[in-house]
C-alpha cells in the first residue's frame, strides 16, 4: 500500500524530472513557441534561465530531435572546381602583404557590424599565414617573400611600444595597418592565443627548408622564441576568447593551440642546439595538456564552463592536433560525439539549417554559439568550414590508422545521418563524402557570390552578411578543400 501511495505521489514530479536539463544540455523548442502556454501547449518544457544562456522552452529528455545534417553520398564532383578554389585563393592573398608591410588584413571591410576591420589582429593573421603555407608550394616564389615579410611584421610588432598597463604587447589583439602600431581604441585585452598561434605559423616556414640559415637563426627563431617564452609564464592567465567577448583562464581554443605550439617549440629549439629551452617547452606543454581533459563534458568538448558548445572547439581540433600525441585524433570518440552534440545544437538553432533540410540541401551550417547574438547570431564560414576540415581529415585518418572504434563511428552515424560500410576504404569514402555535403551546404550560400566569402550567413535568408570578404573565411574554406584533395589524392 505504501508503496503505491509513493507512486501516485511521484507522478507529477515525473514529469518535472524530464525537464531537469542543464541550460547546456537543452535543445531550443522555440522555433514552436516562444511563452509557457505556447511552450507548454506543443509538449515542451519550460525554464526561464537567470545567469546563463540557454533556451527557456526545450524539449524534454528523449524527446530531443536529432541531427539534421544530410548526407550525400558522393565524393565524384568536388564541391568547389580548382577555378573556384583559384578565385578564393586570389581574394585569400589579396588580403596578405597587405601594403607591402607583412601584415595581413582581418577583411577590407571599413564598416562591419562589429566596425572597422582594417586591421591586422593577430590570431586571424597567425592562422592565415599557416593557411598560407599549406596552399602554398614552396617553390612558389611569393612563398619566402610573404612569409618572410611576415616575420618581419611580427619582430616589429614584438618591439612595439606598449600602451596599455599590465597588457604585454604580445597578447594586445589589434595592430593598426600600416605603420603596426597597438590599437589604441576601447578592446577585450589581453588576448594570450596569439604568441602560439604566431609561433605555429613561424616554426612550419622555418621547417619548410626555404629560408636561409641566417634568417632562421637571427630573425625566426628570435621572434618565435619571443612569443613561446610568454607562452611559457602566461599560459594559464585570464584572457579574452577568440571571439573578444567573454574572458576566463580555461579556453580550450587557447589551451590546445598553446600546447601544440609548445610541442613545435621544443622541437624546434632542439634543432636550434637549445636543449634547456626545448625541456622548458616540453615541461609547459606537459602543464597545458594536463587541463585540456577536463574540457571533456562525457558528450562534448566544452570551450569552457559558461560557454560550452561553441565552434571554437572544431577550429581548434584542426588547428591544435599534434601527431605526437594524436590527443582529439578526428576519429576519436571525443571530436566524434563531439561533431554530433554540436551539429545537434546548431541545427534546432538556425531556421536556415532547418530550411534546408527540408529542401534536402546537404550538409550542416554551423556557427560560434548557441545564443549567439552579434548581428543577430548566424552561421559562420570558417566555422562551418572546419567542420567539413575534421571530417576530410578523419578521411585520411582511417586510411592511414584503420577501422575508427565502433563508439566513435556510432557518433559519426548519429550525427551525419548515415550508415558506415565496415571496411576503412568504405568509412573514410563516407567520411569525405560528408565532408563534401558539407561545403555543398556552405556553397548553396555563397556559390553566387563570385567567389567572395563573407563572414556569416544569414540564419533566416541563408545570404552572405557581415564582414565582407573576411581573410579567415577564405583561411578556413582553403584548408578545408586542401585536406580534401590530401584524400582524395590517396583514396
Ligand atoms: C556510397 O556510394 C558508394 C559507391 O557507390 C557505395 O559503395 C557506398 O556503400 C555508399 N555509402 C553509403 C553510406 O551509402
Amino acid at each position: 500500500m505504501k508503496f503505491s501511495f509513493a507512486a501516485l505521489a511521484f507522478a507529477p514530479i515525473a514529469l518535472a524530472g524530464d525537464c531537469a536539463i542543464s541550460a547546456s544540455d537543452r535543445a531550443d523548442c522555440g522555433e514552436l513557441a516562444s511563452n509557457q502556454d505556447s511552450c507548454e501547449a506543443v509538449g515542451c518544457c519550460w525554464s526561464p534561465l537567470e545567469n546563463e544562456d540557454g533556451p527557456w522552452c526545450f524539449y524534454s529528455k528523449g524527446n530531443e530531435p536529432g541531427s539534421c545534417f544530410v548526407f550525400q553520398n558522393s565524393t565524384d564532383t568536388a564541391p568547389f572546381s580548382s577555378s573556384e578554389i583559384d578565385t578564393m585563393k586570389g581574394y585569400f592573398t589579396d588580403n596578405i602583404n597587405v601594403e607591402q608591410v607583412g601584415a595581413v588584413v582581418a577583411a577590407p571591410d571599413h564598416d562591419t557590424p562589429g566596425g572597422n576591420y582594417y586591421y591586422h589582429w593577430m590570431r586571424d593573421g597567425a592562422l592565415t599565414m599557416r593557411a598560407f603555407q599549406v596552399i602554398t608550394p614552396t617553390s612558389d616564389p611569393s612563398y619566402k617573400t610573404t612569409m618572410e615579410s611576415y616575420t618581419n611584421w611580427v619582430l616589429g610588432r614584438q618591439a612595439a611600444t606598449p600602451v596599455h598597463d599590465g597588457v604585454d604587447v604580445r597578447v594586445e589583439p589589434k595592430f593598426e595597418i600600416p605603420d603596426g602600431t597597438v590599437f589604441d581604441g576601447a578592446w577585450c585585452r589581453p588576448q594570450n592565443d596569439g604568441p602560439g598561434l604566431r609561433a605555429i605559423s613561424l616554426i612550419t616556414y622555418a621547417n619548410s627548408g626555404v629560408p636561409s640559415k641566417d634568417f632562421v637563426t637571427s630573425s625566426l627563431w628570435k621572434a618565435i622564441k619571443a612569443d613561446l617564452d610568454w607562452v611559457v609564464g602566461g599560459w594559464d592567465s585570464n584572457t579574452c576568447d577568440l571571439w573578444e567577448e567573454v574572458q576566463s583562464s580555461d579556453f580550450f581554443w587557447n589551451r590546445v593551440t598553446m600546447k601544440k605550439a609548445m610541442i613545435m617549440g621544443a622541437a624546434f629549439a632542439a634543432t636550434m642546439g637549445d636543449d634547456e629551452t626545448a625541456s622548458t617547452y616540453s615541461t609547459t606543454a606537459a602543464s597545458i595538456d594536463s587541463k585540456l581533459d577536463s574540457h571533456w563534458t562525457g558528450t562534448f568538448v566544452a570551450e569552457e564552463t559558461n560557454r560550452q558548445k561553441d565552434g571554437a572547439v572544431f577550429v581548434g581540433f584542426n588547428n591544435g592536433f599534434d601527431s605526437s600525441d594524436a590527443k582529439y585524433a578526428p576519429t576519436s570518440f571525443e571530436v566524434a560525439s563531439t561533431v554530433n552534440v554540436f551539429n545537434t545544437a546548431f541545427c534546432s538553432e538556425y531556421a536556415i539549417n532547418t530550411a534546408d533540410t527540408a529542401a534536402s540541401v546537404p550538409g550542416v551550417l554551423i556557427g560560434r554559439y548557441p545564443g549567439d547574438t552579434y548581428a543577430n547570431g548566424n552561421p559562420w564560414v570558417l566555422t562551418t568550414a572546419a567542420l567539413a576540415q575534421i571530417l576530410y581529415r578523419a578521411a585520411s585518418y582511417t586510411l592511414d590508422n584503420g577501422v575508427p572504434e565502433a563508439d566513435a563511428l556510432s557518433e559519426f552515424a548519429k550525427g551525419l545521418n548515415v550508415e558506415f560500410p565496415s571496411d576503412a576504404a568504405g568509412i573514410a569514402q563516407t567520411l569525405a563524402a560528408a565532408g563534401d555535403s558539407v561545403m555543398l551546404r556552405l556553397k548553396e550560400h555563397v556559390g553566387d557570390d563570385g567567389g567572395h566569402l563573407d563572414e556569416q550567413i544569414d540564419r533566416d535568408s541563408g545570404e552572405q552578411m557581415s564582414a565582407k570578404d573576411l581573410t579567415w573565411s577564405y583561411a578556413e574554406v582553403l584548408l578545408a578543400m586542401n585536406a580534401r584533395e590530401e584524400y582524395i589524392a590517396r583514396a
